[in-house]
C-alpha cells in the first residue's frame, strides 16, 4: 500500500507533471490522498490533495513546478485519517527535509514523544512525519546520509522510506517494503514499483533488505544500514511488457476483467504442462504442504484444500498469510509452502514465506505480476498469466489460481488431461454466462438486491470457499453486508438473523454436497428467506434461479462468476465506482 516515486536529475521545467504522471500509475496502491514535493530554488513546494491522483492533477491544472529533485506519494491511510494534513510528503520543522513512506512505524508514539520533548512541532497525525523530525534532529551532529541511516535504524516495523533535503540529496531505505532504483543518463528514479521504472529505463537496481541508495546530482551509491560502506549499484536489465491496459470498450476494468476469464482459463489449460508436472512432484516429495494467501487469494487457497482432498486424495493445510507466523512451528526443511498472490507484494503473504524460509522449507509461488517480491524470494513460480488486473476487486486472478490448483490436483492423480478438459469445458460454459439474456436476468436480480441490508451465501465442500468469495465481491464493491457460510453452519447460530425477505444465495453443485445444501436452503426458506439458487438444475426451493453448467470438480470456477457480475451490477445501480471501492487498495503492503 502507498506508492512512492522520486526523481533526481536535470532541471525540468515541469517536474510536477512528471511526478503526477508517474503517481497516477500508483493509484492502485492507495487512493486516499496524493502529494508531491518539488525542490524549487532551494525550497520545497509541496502540493497535496485528498482522493485519487486525478484530484491532485485537477487542483494543479495549469501549474508547472520546475526543479531537479522531487518526490511523490499515493496514500492508503494507516495512521491518521484521510485528510490533506495527513497526506504525504511530510516535512520537518524547517521544511528543508521531506519524506514519503510505505509501511508502518510501529514505535512512532515513543519516538514522537521524545521529539516533542526536544521541541519539534508536528503538523499531522501520521507515523511518517516522525521520520522527517528524526532526520532533522540527527542532522544536528552528522551529515544527511548518516542522519537518515541512523534515523531508519530507530524505526520498528517494515518500512520503505524516501527522504530528500534542500541540498538536493535523496536517500531511500527499505526493510520489508519494496524499493527500486532506475537510472537513465543523468536522471535517477526511485519507486515502490519496478514496472513504473521499467517504463523509463531497463537499468534497474532492486534494493535489498536493510539496504538503500544515496543520490545527489553527481553520484548514485548503494548503502547498507549496518555500515558506512557505499558502492556502485549493480544494475540488472529488466524489461517488462508495458502493454497499455485499456478498458477495450468496457465501462469499467472490473467488467472487462470478469469477461476476460474464459480466455484466462483456456490459457492455463493450454500452457502449463511441464510446470504443473514439476509442481506435482514437489508436492509429492514434500513432507507436508501448506497453502497461504490473503483475501480473494486465500479463498482460492482454501478451495485448493478441497480440490486436493477430493481429486488427489491428498491432505494439505491452509492458513491466512497473516495467521501463518503463529502456525509455522512444525515446518521442517522438507515442508512445502505454496503462496498465492495476484500482486506478489502482499505483506502478510510475504511474511509467511519469510517464516517458511527461516525453517529452510521450500516455497512455491503462484503470482500474476512478474518480477514481484514474492517471485524473487520463492524457489519456484507458477505464473497466473491472467494479464494486468486493474480493478481493485480480484476476479480473473482468482479464477486463474483455481484453474492451476485444479490442474495440479489432477496431475497428482496422473490425470493431467482430465483437468485440461474440465478447464476447457469451464471456459466454454463461462462464455454462456455472458450472453445478453443472462445479463438482463442478473441486472433484474441486482435491482432487487440493491436496497437490501444483508445477503447470506451458502455453499458446501468445494463451493464453501465460493460462498466466501461471492460474499467478499458483493460487500467490497456494493457496501452491502454479505456473508458466506458453510451450508451446515447457519443453523448453529446465524439463522437467527434470517427473516422474511432476507436474500440467501445457495450454491448447489451436482456433487455429493447437493442433497445437504438443498436441505439447508429449505431450512432458510422456512424462515422466510428468499432463495437465489446458482446451480445446473432448477429446484423448487429456489425463488430465483441462475443456471450454470455442471463442470464437475471445476464447479468453483464457474459458480463464482454470476456473483462477480451481481457485485458489479449492484455497484453500478448504486452509482458507486466498481474499480476503486472506498478504503481499499490493490496491493496491500502493510501487515
Ligand atoms: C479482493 C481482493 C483482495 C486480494 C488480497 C490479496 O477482491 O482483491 O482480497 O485478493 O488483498 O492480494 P494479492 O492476491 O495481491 O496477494
Amino acid at each position: 500500500m502507498c506508492g512512492i516515486f522520486g526523481y533526481v536529475g536535470r532541471q525540468r521545467s515541469d517536474l510536477s507533471s512528471l511526478l503526477l504522471r508517474k503517481l497516477s500509475k500508483l493509484d492502485y496502491r492507495g487512493y486516499d490522498s496524493a502529494g508531491i514535493a518539488v525542490l524549487h530554488k532551494k525550497h520545497f513546494q509541496i502540493r497535496k490533495s485528498v482522493g485519487e491522483v486525478n484530484d491532485l492533477k485537477s487542483k494543479l491544472r495549469g501549474i508547472k513546478i520546475s526543479g531537479a529533485v522531487g518526490i511523490g506519494h499515493t496514500r492508503w491511510a494507516t495512521h491518521g485519517g484521510v485528510s490533506v494534513k495527513n497526506a504525504h510528503p511530510h516535512k520537518d520543522c524547517s521544511g528543508n527535509i521531506v519524506v514519503v513512506h510505505n509501511g508502518i512505524v510501529e514505535n512512532f508514539e515513543v519516538l514522537k514523544k521524545d521529539l516533542l520533548k526536544k521541541g519539534h512541532r508536528f503538523t499531522s497525525d501520521t507515523d511518517t512525519e516522525v521520520f522527517a523530525h528524526l532526520v532533522e534532529e540527527e542532522s544536528k551532529s552528522k551529515n544527511f546520509l548518516k542522519a537518515v541511516r541512523d534515523s531508519f535504524k530507530k524505526l520498528k516495523g517494515l518500512n520503505a522510506i524516501v527522504v530528500a533535503n534542500n541540498d538536493g540529496e535523496l536517500v531511500g531505505l527499505k526493510r520489508g517494503s519494496p524499493l527500486v532504483l532506475g537510472v537513465k543518463g543523468e536522471e535517477k528514479f526511485i519507486s515502490s514499483d519496478t514496472p513504473l521504472l521499467s517504463d523509463i529505463t531497463s537499468r534497474i537496481f532492486i534494493i535489498e533488505e536493510d539496504e538503500g541508495i544515496y543520490i545527489n546530482n553527481d553520484v548514485v551509491k548503494t548503502i547498507t544500514l549496518g555500515s558506512d560502506k557505499k558502492s556502485v549499484p549493480k544494475f540488472r536489465i529488466i524489461k517488462i511488457n508495458q502493454n497499455k491496459v485499456e478498458k477495450k470498450g468496457f465501462k469499467h476494468y472490473l467488467l472487462k476483467e470478469i469477461y476476460e476469464q474464459p480466455q484466462v482459463v483456456m490459457n492455463i489449460a493450454d500452457n502449463n504442462k511441464q510446470n504443473i508436472m514439476e509442481t506435482a512432484r514437489m508436492i509429492k516429495d514434500a513432507w507436508g504442504t501448506y497453502f497461504t494467501a490473503c483475501g480473494t487469494a486465500a479463498h482460492a487457497g482454501l478451495a485448493a484444500t478441497y480440490m486436493f482432498s477430493e481429486i488427489a486424495e491428498r491432505h494439505v493445510n491452509f492458513s491466512f498469510g497473516s495467521e501463518f507466523p503463529y502456525y509455522e512451528d512444525f515446518l521442517v526443511e522438507r515442508s512445502l509452502l505454496i503462496a498465492a498472490s495476484q500482486s506478489g507484494e502482499t505483506m502478510d503473504t510475504l511474511e509467511a514465506v519469510r517464516a517458511a524460509k527461516r525453517h529452510g522449507s521450500k516455497v512455491l509461488a503462484l503470482v500474476n505480476v512478474p518480477g514481484s517480491s514474492l517471485e524473487r524470494i520463492s524457489d519456484k513460480t507458477l505464473y497466473l498469466n491472467a494479464g494486468p488486473e486493474r480493478a481493485v476487486l480480484s476476479t480473473k486472478a482468482y479464477i486463474a489460481k483455481l484453474s492451476l490448483f485444479l490442474l495440479i490436483s489432477y496431475s497428482m492423480l496422473g490425470e493431467y488431461e482430465k483437468g485440461v478438459s474440465l478447464l476447457r469445458r469451464s471456459a466454454r460454459s463461462l462464455k454462456r454466462i455472458f450472453n445478453v439474456e443472462y445479463q438482463r436476468k442478473l441486472k433484474r436480480l441486482s435491482k432487487r438486491l440493491m436496497n437490501k441490508d444483508h445477503i447470506y451465501i451458502i455453499g458446501r465442500g468445494l463451493n464453501y470457499p465460493t460462498a466466501l468469495e461471492g460474499a467478499l465481491k458483493i460487500k467490497e464493491a456494493s457496501y452491502i453486508h454479505a456473508e458466506g457460510f458453510a451450508g451446515g453452519e447457519l443453523k448453529h447460530g446465524v439463522i437467527a438473523l434470517v427473516e422474511k425477505g432476507t436474500p440467501c444465495i445457495c450454491i448447489v453443485a451436482e456433487d455429493r454436497a447437493k442433497e445437504a445444501i438443498l436441505s439447508n436452503a429449505m431450512e432458510l426458506k422456512s424462515r422466510g428467506a428468499e432463495i437465489i439458487g446458482i446451480s445446473p438444475k432448477k429446484y423448487n426451493v429456489f425463488d430465483f434461479h441462475l443456471e450454470v453448467e455442471d463442470v464437475s470438480t471445476a464447479s468453483p470456477i464457474v459458480n463464482i462468476v454470476p456473483m462477480q457480475l451481481m457485485a458489479y451490477y449492484i455497484t453500478i445501480l448504486k452509482d458507486l465506482n466498481p474499480d476503486k471501492p472506498r478504503n481499499l487498495a490493490k496491493s496491500v503492503t502493510v501487515k
